[in-house]
């Protein structure tokens, strides 16, 4: 029995798609957990992009069936949209599954994430696509789910009882137009054919499957920096990205739970607002964009850069209780004569090694930096550890110890065989 889990680390795009790609190989079962199409994952295989938002990456593998288990929200626009795109990619959807406990995405959804995120104060930079808006109808108890959209009076009456109460919301706090409710249902009610070859009990076939002794790999989005419990509250999202969520949003059990996977870039990066203490507003922060490529796979956003933060490494080692971890674009930061990595804060005089996760003290948190020498050399091309600069393994070495857990692969570039395995 072997269920794996790959956990974002930091604030998200810490390359996870490419992390999961190499371990699916070797699963039965790819599985999403969590959130919803406001996460990219890319993977390049062979010289061809696949772009994936809602269906798991794992779909690349013949042998894998790729689960979107019941934590997560889907908007059936977006996965039309992309399942059309993968099928014209040639990729084989037959072994596609999607729990019947999924909440949809509606577009009532989308426009108040909209509306909110257009205000003026409090907005969190959400990716838009609705998504706290899902999770709040769900923790409200009036979400629509995909069980609902198989049988139409049902899911018609589902959207009628959710727009009384959103639709006034929608005219009388936003001053915007309200949603129609026959318009809607008679747009989505025909997706349930569109969806109902793969729905399936999604707990009943994963716990079923881990009882047969099936291997199985969760596929982590966003970040622990993210979670709405564990995150930098209120600048998350709306789900549980850490691995303890891979157990709600599958029913699989935490003692079941055989390894956990944390990836990591080897800076830092988040998009959207809230506080990012190693952040660099200068020359050294667009070097690493741009050689990052770090623009957004969803929305396209520049996405904000800083030096590697080993307090929140850390914390997410201890949230998530890494097994493994996962160094991902060690390559961009080659040509750096020292690089810097954050050991602790300073908060109001003080120094902590603890993450504080509160948003407002950490905005206030100055960074405690180490520094480390750089390598010249570009390193893409290495294809074994120890062809790595010395200097770069000494980096790597360091982050290892500071978070307290090994570093099983280290990644140089977007391709499968630019990565570096550790036994
Ligand atoms: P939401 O998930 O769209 O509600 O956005 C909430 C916060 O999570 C914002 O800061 C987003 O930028 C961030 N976020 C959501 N999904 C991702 C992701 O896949 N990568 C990085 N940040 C994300």
């Amino acid at each position: 029995m072997s269920v794996s889990v790959v956990v974002g680390a930091q604030w998200g795009d810490e390359a996870k798609g490419k992390v999961v790609d190499l371990l699916a190989h070797e699963a039965d079962y790819v599985v999403r957990y969590a959130g919803g199409s406001n996460a990219g994952h890319t993977v390049c295989v062979n010289g061809t992009t696949y772009k994936f938002h809602l269906i798991p990456s794992g779909i690349l593998h013949p042998n894998a069936t790729a689960v979107i288990a019941d934590g997560v929200v889907m908007d059936l626009r977006a996965f039309v949209a992309e399942a059309d795109a993968l099928q014209a990619q040639g990729v084989d959807l037959s072994r596609l599954r999607i729990g019947l406990g999924v909440h949809l995405t509606m577009p009532y959804h989308r426009l108040l994430d909209e509306l909110e995120e257009s205000q003026v104060e409090g907005r969190i930079g959400t990716t838009k696509r609705g998504i706290g808006p899902t999770y709040g109808d769900k923790a409200w108890r009036i979400g629509v789910r995909v069980a609902d959209l198989l049988d139409r009076d049902r899911f018609a009456q589902r959207v009628r009882r959710v727009l009384q109460r959103r639709n006034p919301t929608i005219q009388r706090v936003y001053n915007a137009k309200p949603i129609d409710a026959d318009a809607l249902i008679d747009e989505f009610a025909p997706y349930a054919e569109r969806i109902r070859p793969y729905v399936c009990d999604a707990p009943h076939l994963l716990m079923g499957a881990v009882e047969r002794g099936k291997r199985l790999l969760m596929e982590g989005a966003q970040g622990t920096l993210l979670d709405v419990d564990y995150g930098t509250y209120p600048y998350v999202t709306s789900s549980h990205p850490i691995a303890a969520g891979a157990c709600l949003g599958t029913g699989i059990a935490p003692n079941r739970l055989s390894a956990i996977w944390g990836v990591a870039k080897a800076y830092t990066t988040r998009v959207g607002e809230g506080p990012f203490p190693t952040e660099l507003t200068d020359a050294v922060g667009d070097r690493i964009r741009n050689r990052g490529r770090e623009y957004g796979t969803t929305t396209g956003r520049a996405r904000r850069v800083g030096w590697l933060d080993l307090v929140a490494l850390r914390y997410a080692a201890r949230v998530n209780g890494f097994t493994a971890l996962a160094v991902t674009l060690l390559d961009v930061l080659s040509g750096f004569e020292t690089l810097k990595v954050c050991v602790a804060y300073r908060l109001d005089g003080k120094t902590t090694r603890e993450f504080i996760a509160d948003a407002p003290a950490l905005a206030r948190c100055e960074p405690v930096y180490e520094e480390l020498p750089g390598w010249r050399e570009e390193i893409d091309g290495c294809r074994t550890l120890n062809e790595l600069p010395a200097n770069a393994r000494a980096y790597l070495q360091f982050i290892e110890q500071a978070v307290g857990a090994p570093i099983r692969l280290v990644s140089v570039g977007p391709g499968r065989e630019q990565t570096l395995w550790r036994d």
